[in-house]
């Protein structure tokens, strides 16, 4: 059984002193930085886009995990690669194409990342799934850190751990949203694969031994 992985958000770390979130986070067991691209159109809010990225790259020593919530993206990926992102995450909801957006991000090197908004139907993905590297379920409404975990996210994970089983596919399963210590067994008790954490992990009084704690839990329970 592989170990599950932790990918920070940095959504939720200090920024008058990032460079110190970035040292954290580099020290600790996380294994991605999740970063969060917000455009004011597809969600309420605006982060950064590829210039701050760039920067955060040369911080990192460790993948970047780009989470694009913008209309249009296959405007912006191959910028997002060269600024240094890993895997670049595309919105189902704003994708026309998407099949074509997910080769034009393989092309460009990094993986190919689909989310979905709590209300898109896991088995859009149904006929494509090999040919995505990760599923980012969005287990809150995207935009915002700090919300409260959907419920209803944790059949939704047995569902696409179903169908990518069923296609005997290598598709890794990432939650997004309201993820802490209190629902991460649960959720990779359904079937996650990357556990997304930023106010659990940035807002704790110990951010590493969170991380640590995170990583710890089992995926499944042995038989
Ligand atoms: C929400 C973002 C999330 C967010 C998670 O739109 O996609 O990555 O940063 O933050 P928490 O863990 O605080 O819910
Ligand atoms: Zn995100």
């Amino acid at each position: 059984m592989k170990k599950h992985l932790v990918a920070p958000s940095v959504l939720a770390a200090d920024f008058t002193r990032l460079a110190d979130e970035f040292d954290m986070v580099n020290q600790s067991q996380a294994d991605w930085f999740h970063l969060d691209v917000m455009d004011g159109r597809f969600v309420p809010n605006i982060t950064f886009g590829m210039f701050v990225i760039e920067a955060m790259h040369q911080m990192a020593e460790k993948p970047l995990d780009v989470h694009l919530m913008i209309v249009e993206p296959e405007k912006y990926i191959e910028e997002f690669r060269k600024a240094g992102a890993h895997v670049i995450t595309v919105h189902y909801e704003v994708c026309p194409h998407l099949h074509r957006t997910i080769q034009q991000i393989r092309e460009c090197g990094a993986l190919a990342g689909v989310a979905l908004n709590p209300h898109t139907p896991v088995e859009v993905l149904e006929d494509i799934i090999e040919d995505i590297d990760l599923v980012c379920l969005m287990s809150v409404n995207p935009g915002f850190g700090g919300q409260k975990f959907i419920y209803q996210t944790i059949p939704r994970i047995r569902k696409l751990r179903n169908l990518i089983d069923t296609a005997n596919a290598q598709t890794l399963i990432e939650i997004d949203g309201g993820v802490g210590l209190q629902n991460a067994e649960t959720i990779l008790q359904a079937g996650a694969d990357v556990l997304v954490a930023g106010s659990s992990v940035f807002k704790a009084p110990d951010p590493r031994a969170t991380i640590a704690a995170l990583k710890a839990f089992k995926a499944v329970v042995e038989i």
